[in-house]
């Protein structure tokens, strides 16, 4: 049976990854930890879903209040999570280092307690002394390639940390912001799994790191028993998933989100420039077709302005920066309306395979029993 092990507990090998903004809160999160695996919240902009924080900012432009209340939500979801979670399994906060309060999003996150950190979306060569005084919070960045590794390792091994663990996320087939430099380049063989799990353990070697046992997360395109069983075979340790977890019934965001998820069909999914210059994937709803259509004229037409919502969500935004090569919508309005199950006007990302249960809302277990093997939830609880 395979485990994940973290800081020397041990978890099913299984995580449930971070999705903003409020795809995955508290109830995803606490549910998948519940069952002895990760479950992960996404910091972004959680306010949204707190009646009481959107009602005093909601439309408001007073950025210290809006991020204030973000970190008020952040703390809320993460106590909720834990209490449902019973102490079992993990709970992770998910934190993009493109977003503008990455730092504040980290320390809030470590001030409530939580048991582990995940940085995507850019290189958190800084995470170590963000988090110097929790040293008990684990820190797991997410790469998509051996060099991004390496680099991370190198810089880490400075300050003398390691990554508890290193989430593989393949640009080709994940949801969301895509770790590779544009959408023509998603589909490098430098990210395929076999390539990255080998050239990862060849790095450990000749760093000298082999005794350590970073544990080694696969992210992306993952759907079904026999792909998991070929990816233990070639040394991963867990597989991570996003939009087979957005669409469960415990999933925080609107039944209307999921069913676009589950009902989109592989034309319908896109790679496409996002606002914070990293390519991104999602389905090509009414809005995103529109967009799309108009993208070279918007870009053409870049020019810096005041943020839409006020409070300036990402450290370069090429909507509010005026940067021509970047996308050109405001992607907090945006995630926020697909949250709210608004299929007009939402941006749903999603990644490009199809899902382990075609188009059904099934409950998180048994989307964990049929990807590691009905009895691995109980078989971990007995063993614990
Ligand atoms: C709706 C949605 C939102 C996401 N948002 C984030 C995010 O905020 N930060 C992040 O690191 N990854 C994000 N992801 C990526 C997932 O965490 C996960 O790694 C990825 O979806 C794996 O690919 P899969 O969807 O094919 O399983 C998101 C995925 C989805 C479906």
């Amino acid at each position: 049976m395979n485990k994940l092990t973290i800081r020397e507990k041990a978890l099913l090998p299984i995580v449930q990854g971070g999705m903003g903004v409020g795809i995955s809160a508290h109830r995803l999160a606490g549910t998948v930890a519940s069952l002895g695996a990760m479950g992960t919240i996404s910091s972004v902009d959680l306010r949204r879903h707190h009646a009481d924080l959107m009602a005093a900012t909601g439309k408001s432009r007073d950025k210290e209040a809006i991020n204030q209340a973000n970190l008020v939500a952040l703390d809320r979801e993460i106590q909720a999570a834990k209490k449902l979670s019973e102490g079992r399994g993990m709970i992770a906060v998910n934190v993009m280092r493109a977003v503008a309060e990455y730092a504040a999003y980290v320390k809030q996150a470590c001030q409530s307690g939580i048991d582990a950190v995940v940085v995507g979306a850019g290189l958190p060569l800084d995470l170590p002394e963000l988090t110097a005084d929790y040293p008990k919070v684990s820190l797991i960045p997410i790469l998509s390639d051996v060099r991004g590794i390496g680099l991370i390792l190198k810089k880490w091994m400075r300050k003398n940390r390691l990554p508890d663990a290193i989430v593989i996320e393949n640009p080709r087939y994940a949801a969301g912001h895509l770790g590779a430099p544009n959408k023509d380049s998603v589909d490098d063989p430098g990210y395929a799994f076999p390539t990255v799990l080998e050239g990862a353990r060849e790095l450990f070697k000749d760093m000298g790191l082999e005794r350590e046992r970073i544990p080694l997360i696969v992210a992306g395109g993952i759907h079904s028993p026999e792909q998991v069983k070929n990816l233990f075979k070639l040394g991963a340790d867990a597989i991570q998933l996003g939009t087979a977890f957005a669409v469960t019934e415990e999933g925080d965001a609107h039944p209307k989100f999921k069913e676009v998820l589950a009902n989109a069909k592989p034309e319908d999914i896109v790679t496409f420039m996002s606002v914070a210059g990293l390519p991104a994937r999602a389905v090509k709803t009414q809005w995103l077709a529109n967009y799309l259509d108009k993208e070279e004229k918007l870009q053409s037409k870049a020019a810096a302005k005041p943020c839409l919502v006020g409070f300036d969500c990402l450290h370069q935004c090429g909507l509010r920066d005026g940067i021509g090569k970047h996308g050109q919508f405001c992607i907090d309005q945006q995630l926020a309306f697909a949250l709210k199950g608004d299929v007009n006007r939402g941006l749903f990302f999603r990644g490009s395979e199809r899902l382990p249960f075609g188009n059904e809302i099934r409950p998180v277990k048994q989307l964990i029993d049929f990807l590691l093997g009905d009895g691995y939830v109980e078989g971990l609880a007995n063993a614990a």
